[in-house]
């Protein structure tokens, strides 16, 4: 898969200003691994014995690269900062599951991936001596984000078949999650405006929102063009409306009641 290009853009380990975009970059990160652990949530409704071993198997892969990256923290000497607003937001948890494989699997971890592969992947300066050791850690983590993210398409993809009424509604969220995303970069390109990396940094988010429309068209429930403004607006209307009534899902257990179809003995 071929991302957004850098170019020779570096971050300098040595410099504070370097040192203080890295440090909310990761501080993103570790906020964000610290929530994928909820997953283990998803196991008392997980409907099928291929979802409970999906959230066992991610549950013990994102403690993983919650230690890992407080290891990068450490190799670096640097502190984690609280998480900005918007991660916040968007890596709250959602019980409902079908907005779970959208909007946290499919969308979240895909742009999670982007970051960690395009951005810290390429712009951590090789000549350092600890980044050989910090993108080895790094690249096992982008491993297992691609599995989470498949995951999450492939849901998405079942439910849609089941349930196409929802489209309406997730595209309505791709919208709002497209929308929120340039608030999150916009703080970290005021720390550094004239850094090689930070001048980067529009033309990546453009990268980004493209590679997500055209993920939303992969999956069924983007549209071939852009709707009109009005349209837009009723789908993230929709939108909200999907993810407020899902506040107020119960999330129910599911294995105790098929487990023996699951297993095969009816
Ligand atoms: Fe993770
Ligand atoms: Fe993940």
């Amino acid at each position: 898969m071929s991302g957004y290009d850098f170019g020779d853009a570096r971050f300098d380990l040595s410099q504070e200003r370097d040192r203080e975009v890295l440090q909310f970059v990761l501080s993103q990160a570790l906020y964000g691994e610290a929530t994928g652990v909820f997953c283990g949530r998803s196991l008392y409704n997980a409907a099928t014995l291929e979802a409970a071993q999906f959230y066992v198997r991610q549950a013990r892969q994102e403690l993983n690269h919650l230690t890992l990256f407080a290891d990068i923290f450490r190799e670096l000497g640097l502190q984690p900062t609280p998480a900005h607003w918007v991660i916040r937001v968007l890596a709250a948890h959602n019980d409902y599951y079908p907005l779970k494989v959208l909007m946290e699997h499919a969308l979240g971890e895909g742009m999670v991936l982007d970051i960690f592969r395009d951005v810290l992947l390429q712009t951590l300066p090789d000549d350092d001596p600890r980044v050989p050791g910090i993108k080895k850690k790094l690249r096992v983590i982008c491993r297992e984000e691609e599995e989470h993210v498949a995951w999450g398409e492939k849901e998405t993809r079942r439910i849609l078949a089941e349930r196409p009424g929802l489209k309406r509604a997730f595209y309505g969220l791709l919208e709002l999650q497209l929308f929120l995303v340039p608030y999150a970069v916009r703080g970290l390109k005021q720390q550094a405006p004239d850094h090689p990396v930070m001048q980067r940094l529009d033309g990546f988010v453009d990268f980004v929102k493209q590679r997500v429309w055209e993920q939303g068209q992969a999956l069924g429930f983007v549209p071939a063009d852009r709707p009109s403004p009005s349209a837009r607006a009723l789908a993230v209307t929709s939108g909200l409306g999907l993810l407020a009534r899902s506040q107020l899902a119960r999330s129910r257990s599911k294995l105790d009641k098929r487990y023996l179809e699951e297993l095969g003995f009816r």
